[in-house]
């Protein structure tokens, strides 16, 4: 079972409320929402007040990626009754096994975010404690990019290593996500998958994730 969680940072932020619905209507599991502080990436999103008007816009429930420095100082305000996963960059941590617990301490699923270039080896003491591993394939910061290659191997080697550690854990992929590649990333262990320009360039949005679920369920 493989779930899509369509990233809004491609979206039109005017016009949110109509294309959470296309989501819901073309069956997404969740949605990924990608808070961006202009200092861990090079760009700037939205915060809580935008996060807390998307949950009451739409019954999906959220998967918050928070790309930013210190994630510690605000976890409670994006922990709402919605939230589905909290993820926190394991590069923006200065204390990260303290920050999963935190996470979990607010009731909600837990993921540690890698940039591409990030060693799996930073998760040896922490992997048996996480919900997911989101695994970025492409430079964090940006809709539209190109799928770095290198993720390939690095996908096979979490699926490993998840599965001699903790079973239950999910993968989940950020970057470059299409309907090309979907099939293998599922084949190669991918549970959770964010596609940002692949849904919201589609003329029929909710065809396009229904594509999506043909290919995932
Ligand atoms: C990038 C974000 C992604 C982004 C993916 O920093 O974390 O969630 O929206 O966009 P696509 O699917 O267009 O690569
Ligand atoms: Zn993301």
């Amino acid at each position: 079972m493989a779930y899509l969680s369509p990233s809004i940072l491609t979206a039109d932020f005017a016009d949110l409320k109509t294309q959470l619905k296309k989501l819901e209507e073309g069956g997404a599991d969740f949605v990924h929402l990608d808070v961006m502080d202009g200092s861990f990436v090079p760009n700037i999103t939205f915060g809580q007040p935008v996060v807390r008007s998307i949950a009451k816009a739409t019954s999906l429930p959220l998967d918050v990626h928070l790309m930013i420095v210190r994630p510690e100082l605000c976890l409670e305000e994006f922990a709402l009754p919605q939230t589905e996963f909290i993820v926190v960059h394991e590069e923006a941590c200065l204390h990260l096994h303290r920050t999963v617990q935190q996470i979990k301490a607010l009731g909600k699923k837990a993921g540690v975010a890698l940039n591409p270039a990030t060693s799996l080896s930073v998760l040896d003491y922490i992997l048996p404690e996480l919900d997911m591993v989101l695994l970025m394939s492409v430079n964090p910061g940006f809709g539209g990019q190109k799928f770095i290659e290198t993720s390939w191997q690095k996908i096979r080697e979490l699926d490993a290593l998840r599965k001699a550690k903790n079973p239950d854990m999910l993968i989940e992929l950020d970057g470059g996500v299409n309907l090309n590649n979907a099939a293998a990333l599922k084949e190669a262990g991918v549970d959770v998958f964010v596609a940002g320009n692949a849904v919201f360039s589609a003329e029929d949005m909710a065809e396009r994730v229904r594509e999506f679920q043909r290919i995932l369920k």
